[in-house]
């Protein structure tokens, strides 16, 4: 397929068929006949181990499906495109927050907001990254280094830093983004998701029962297979 990954424009749709995730010979972590995501917010849960992560990174590209396709706009089949396609895709289209806080150690907080630009040789956006910081309460440590953070503030450091990419992206995902926040920035965050984020595809991971309400959609996962989808809807 032979789609230059910068023509695509915005991603609309994503479709997986057939698709699963081995890890090893003995580790089967997803096995999905077909789902599709569109644009809103789609809420993934499931216990531990049950794929939730496995079903982001796929989703992201940073992770090949062992068989089956991971459709984008009914165009692009991340299966069969290069490592190098598939960091442009998430350097141009998606915004990432994945389960663990990961850090450059030696820059500043600041430079690792700015990290998903600058490494591409970007100007960040100066302004929304103090807007963002501000409303979550981290502008007066952007110029500590990451060490000098408590868990709670570095969570918030890389959901600032996701949301900065946020309107630069058709794809948005995030992997737990509640663990280690407190009830009111949990309450800032679910106000900047439905503020920005309803008119993208986004996917939330998470355990979080009362937070897991954002969604329109809900998709519930147990050892790697969807075993039920709803709408908002028919969750009430
Ligand atoms: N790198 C790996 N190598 C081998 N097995 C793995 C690897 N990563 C994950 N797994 C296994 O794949 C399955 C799915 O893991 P995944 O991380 O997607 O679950 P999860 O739903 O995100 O769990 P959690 O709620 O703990 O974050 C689990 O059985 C896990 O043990
Ligand atoms: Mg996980």
């Amino acid at each position: 397929m032979k789609v230059p990954i910068r023509g695509i424009g915005e991603i609309n749709k994503i479709r997986l068929k057939g698709t699963v995730v081995r890890y090893g010979e003995r580790v089967t972590a997803l096995n999905i006949e077909e789902l599709e995501f569109g644009k809103g917010i789609h809420v993934v849960m499931g216990p531990n181990g049950a794929g939730k992560s496995t079903l982001l990174y796929l989703v992201s590209g940073m992770l090949k499906p062992t068989a089956g396709k991971v459709i984008l706009n009914d165009l692009i089949n991340i299966a069969e495109i290069s490592a190098r396609a598939r960091t442009e895709l998430r350097k141009h289209h998606y915004s990432i927050l994945l389960q663990e806080d990961i850090f450059i150690e030696h820059i500043s907080v600041y430079d690792n907001i700015a990290l998903p630009f600058t490494i591409h040789g970007q100007p960040a956006p100066d302004e929304t990254i103090k807007e963002l910081s501000e409303t979550f309460g981290i502008r007066g440590l952007l110029m500590r280094k990451p060490s000098e953070l408590s868990g709670g503030e570095k969570r918030k450091v890389s959901i600032v830093r996701a949301l900065v990419k946020a309107p630069y992206s058709s794809v948005i995902l995030l992997d737990e983004p509640t663990s280690n926040l407190d009830t009111s920035s949990t309450e800032l965050l679910i106000e900047e998701i439905k503020k920005k984020l309803k008119d993208k595809i986004c996917l939330i991971a998470t355990h979080d029962i009362e937070f897991a309400a954002i969604g329109d959609k809900m998709i519930k996962l147990r050892a790697g297979r969807v075993i039920s989808k709803s709408t908002q809807a028919q969750q009430l």
